[in-house]
């Protein structure tokens, strides 16, 4: 081979190489091979063959003439079935010279000389042919690119495989996950629901009771009873509901919601985002009235709602100077019915977060806190997902651990 030309070669098998790093699927490979099989020897026609079970199955090819595509051959009767049982090549000036051909199969075809290397030396999976329609012998540099070539489809062969079996696991993996909180979500679901009836008709029969402190404490747990359902109900329906995604004026949102809580709050102007309106709505609401609720025993309560840009990302607060808690028990935050505070303290039901932390990651976004007991807290949150190593700004400290993030689910 003449050194220009082994040049050539020599940089279309890098080529392939980097073509087949890249191909995800058994067709993609065999059609970059053939071509490329080629083109590296100049031959009139390329197969591509692989082995199943005692068989040689001629799976592709690319040549001036039909040659056996689709076809299927036992191992031990054709050339490539050779390669593949002696782990070695085979160059064959002239073909009705050598005992290894039938030639019946070749007499149809243009091929009058061939050279056919295993694929996987050690343990081969397949063959490559190359076929030329006048006598050629196949210089020792054609045959070591063929081989290269082989090789380097093995490793794609292989890695296709391991692609394969990867994604199935991760589809197995997501089903799974999928169905577990989908029969989570329906059973949270039909319990509240189904707690309503008893819980009312307790109610009903207590206000018949004569008044008295029993009366009153019945009620009030009832009250209460009734208030974790009707916020175990608002969880599972925003678990589900689908995000609208559309243009919402976040400050103006913040704005009405701050009317209704009666609170004096700072809010940053021209906050727009996309998103779905009620879903925020809700998460919004739980946000500034725990910051209400939770530095309501300030002398002088200060609740702003703002954002500021990291990596690109908008990252919205909800900062209060209020009570605080203690960091080491942030993981809790977002799980429905952990209460960092006692009821004497502050009441509550514990569902606010769970919720805001459901709708936060249906956004595909992130909620995490940052508070020091006494000290005031900050909830921040997105509404995208992040993009790539947002996590590792320094702008902000890292989200708080785990459960508190949107891919934690
Ligand atoms: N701004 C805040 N400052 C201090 N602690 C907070 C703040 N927000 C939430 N927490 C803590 O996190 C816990 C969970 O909050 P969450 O909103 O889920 O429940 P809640 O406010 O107790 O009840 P509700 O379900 O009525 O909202 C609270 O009980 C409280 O201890
Ligand atoms: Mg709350």
């Amino acid at each position: 081979m003449e050194v220009e030309a082994h040049n050539r070669a020599m940089l279309r098998l890098v080529q392939a190489v980097q073509e087949l790093s890249l191909a995800r699927t058994l067709e993609r490979v065999m059609e970059i091979v053939r071509t490329v099989a080629r083109e590296l020897t100049g031959a009139d026609g390329a197969t591509f063959v692989l082995k199943d079970g005692d068989k040689c199955f001629y799976a592709d090819e690319d040549a001036i003439e039909p040659l056996w595509k689709g076809m299927r051959f036992p191992l031990t009767a054709c050339i490539s079935g050779w390669a593949m049982l002696n782990r070695d090549n085979a160059v064959i000036p002239d073909i009705y010279q050598d005992p290894r051909i039938p030639a019946d199969a070749y007499r149809p075809t243009f091929v009058k000389s061939l050279a056919m290397v295993p694929i996987r030396s050690s343990a081969p999976i397949g063959a490559i042919g190359n076929y030329w329609a006048r006598h050629h012998h196949p210089d020792p540099q054609q045959v070591a690119l063929l081989q290269a070539l082989a090789d380097t489809t093995s490793v794609a062969m292989e890695n296709i495989q391991v692609y394969a079996e990867l994604e199935r696991r991760v589809e197995e993996r997501t089903r799974d996950l999928e169905e577990a909180n989908r029969s989570l979500e329906s059973f949270s679901y039909t319990v509240s629901h189904d707690l309503r009836a008893p819980l009312r008709a307790i109610d009903g029969f207590s206000s018949m009771l004569e008044p008295g402190p029993y009366k009153d404490r019945i009620q009030q747990a009832g009250q209460r009873m009734s208030s974790l359902i009707e916020n175990l109900l608002d969880l599972a329906r925003y678990a589900r509901a689908e995000v609208q995604r559309r243009q919402v004026d976040l400050s103006a949102l913040a704005a009405q919601i701050a009317g209704r809580l009666n609170a004096a709050i700072h809010i940053e102007k021209e906050m727009k985002d996309e998103c779905d309106r009620e879903l925020l709505s809700v998460a919004l609401e739980n946000l500034l009235s725990n910051a209400c609720k939770y530095s309501s025993k300030q002398p002088e309560p200060r609740i702003e709602f703002s954002r500021l840009s990291r990596d690109s990302q908008t990252v919205y607060f909800v900062r209060d100077n209020g009570a605080g808690f203690d960091m080491q028990r942030a993981e809790k935050l977002f799980t429905p019915f952990q209460r960092l505070h006692t009821q004497s303290e502050f009441p509550g039901t514990g569902v606010g977060l769970a919720t805001v932390h459901k709708i936060i990651t249906r956004h595909g976004g992130s909620i995490w806190a940052e508070s020091a007991v006494g000290q005031g807290t900050t909830f921040y949150f997105t509404l995208s997902t992040p993009p790539v190593l947002a996590w590792n700004s320094p702008v902000l400290s890292t989200p708080a651990p785990a459960p508190a993030t949107a891919g934690s689910e």
